[in-house]
């Protein structure tokens, strides 16, 4: 009891602990001039090319870190970067070409898929950089270059803490090698929104808990769930539905909500809710939205995921809509991760499950 910090669960206290983690993950990798001016070092890759190309490789939780990363490394890290999950791309043969690099992402370091297919990416002759939690793991050690997440011992089985820091240091990565590329283009604007997210965080994660106990009583009876996002928002709506079959054994269908019309939405039906990340985005926003009047349409409840200022979804008739603080747009996936997982926490919870330790899940798959 102890060691849960007066939590009830390790899984709540880890999640109330991202703004401490994010803080951990950029201590010592920003730097602020006195004229103001900002840097990120990352050491550990300062000794290897820029690569031509970045193969993103990981499983479950991981790889949704790493899905969420690879626009960033993309557009702000001008690397092109591929994505595999670990148990494919260790059988398929992969073409690594001189030059390019593999990433693997790993909590444990001892995930047997993501170690095969980190040998395999060093047997091609690849450099390999581990992105880990655990010092001294498994892939830690046979990495050619390690970057430690620092977010600490994470206890509960469901992955929450850990993916929050995976996110920080792949932004900082993005943001490192932009400015190793050229200075210029370095996105200051995403880096000062970064170090201000702890604080920010820390403030609303209370409030949120308790909107998460509020819907969580709303939709305890429900039986299956469809999680909808675009761009990064993707990548945690597989997350959201990935944490809640974890927890709470609810059926869950994350999907990019643009692959909606090509099958998903014969489901709905109003005893399948959805739950829409239509955080206020200027490309997205009208299609999340068009993709909501879609769900209602066919009597589906919707909680809409938004922000503060956000542009409103009343008129639509949408009764469960979940503001969150306004942020830079990067950022805004912090504080929609953490009430994806709250949610997934408090359903869990109200069901009565186990929820750090859920039936048939392993905390680190050291077999295939
Ligand atoms: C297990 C855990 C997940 C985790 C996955 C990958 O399935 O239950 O929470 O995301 O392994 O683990 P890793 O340690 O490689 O990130």
């Amino acid at each position: 009891a102890a060691a849960k910090g007066g939590y009830k669960h390790f899984m709540l206290k880890e999640i109330m602990e991202q703004p401490r983690v994010i803080t951990d993950c950029l201590t010592g990798r920003v730097t602020e001039e006195p004229d103001g001016s900002l840097s990120v070092h990352l050491q550990e890759l300062d000794g290897i090319p820029v690569p031509s190309r970045l193969h993103i490789v990981a499983c479950g939780t991981s790889y949704n870190a790493g899905l969420w990363g690879q626009q960033l490394l993309e557009n702000v890290g001008g690397i092109p970067t591929d994505l595999d999950i670990a148990s494919e791309f260790r059988y398929r043969d992969p073409i690594i070409l001189p030059g390019e690099a593999v990433m693997v992402i790993s909590q444990s370091g001892e995930t047997a898929d993501t170690l095969a297919a980190l040998r395999l990416a060093k047997e091609k002759g690849a450099k390999v950089i581990g992105l880990c939690n655990v010092v001294g793991s498994s892939i830690a050690r046979e990495a050619d270059v390690v970057l430690y997440t620092q977010a600490g011992p994470e206890i509960s089985v469901a992955s929450t803490k850990a993916m929050c820091s995976q996110m920080v240091l792949i932004a900082l990565m993005a943001l490192y090698y932009g400015q190793r590329r050229s200075p210029a283009v370095f996105d200051r604007n995403l880096l000062v929104a970064l170090r201000e997210l702890p604080e920010k965080l820390a403030a609303a994660l209370p409030a949120m808990q308790k909107r998460a106990e509020q819907l969580a009583l709303r939709f305890a009876s429900s039986r299956s769930f469809f999680y909808l996002g675009r761009g990064q928002y993707n990548a945690l709506a597989l997350e959201g539905a990935l944490k809640l079959k974890e927890l709470s054994y609810i059926h869950a269908e994350g999907y990019a909500a643009g692959e909606m019309k090509h099958g998903p939405i014969a489901l709905i039906d109003p005893q399948f809710p959805t739950f829409a990340l239509a955080m206020d985005d200027d490309v997205f926003f009208p299609k999340v939205k068009s993709n909501i009047q879609e769900v209602l349409a066919r009597q589906g409840r919707v909680i809409a995921l938004v922000q503060e200022k956000g542009r409103s979804l009343s008129s639509l008739g949408v009764e469960d809509i979940w503001r969150l603080p306004d942020s830079y747009p990067v950022i805004s996936c912090f504080f929609a991760l953490s009430a994806l997982q709250l949610f997934s926490y408090c359903m869990a919870d109200v069901l009565g499950k186990d929820v750090d330790q859920p039936r048939n899940l392993a905390k680190s798959v050291t077999v295939e």
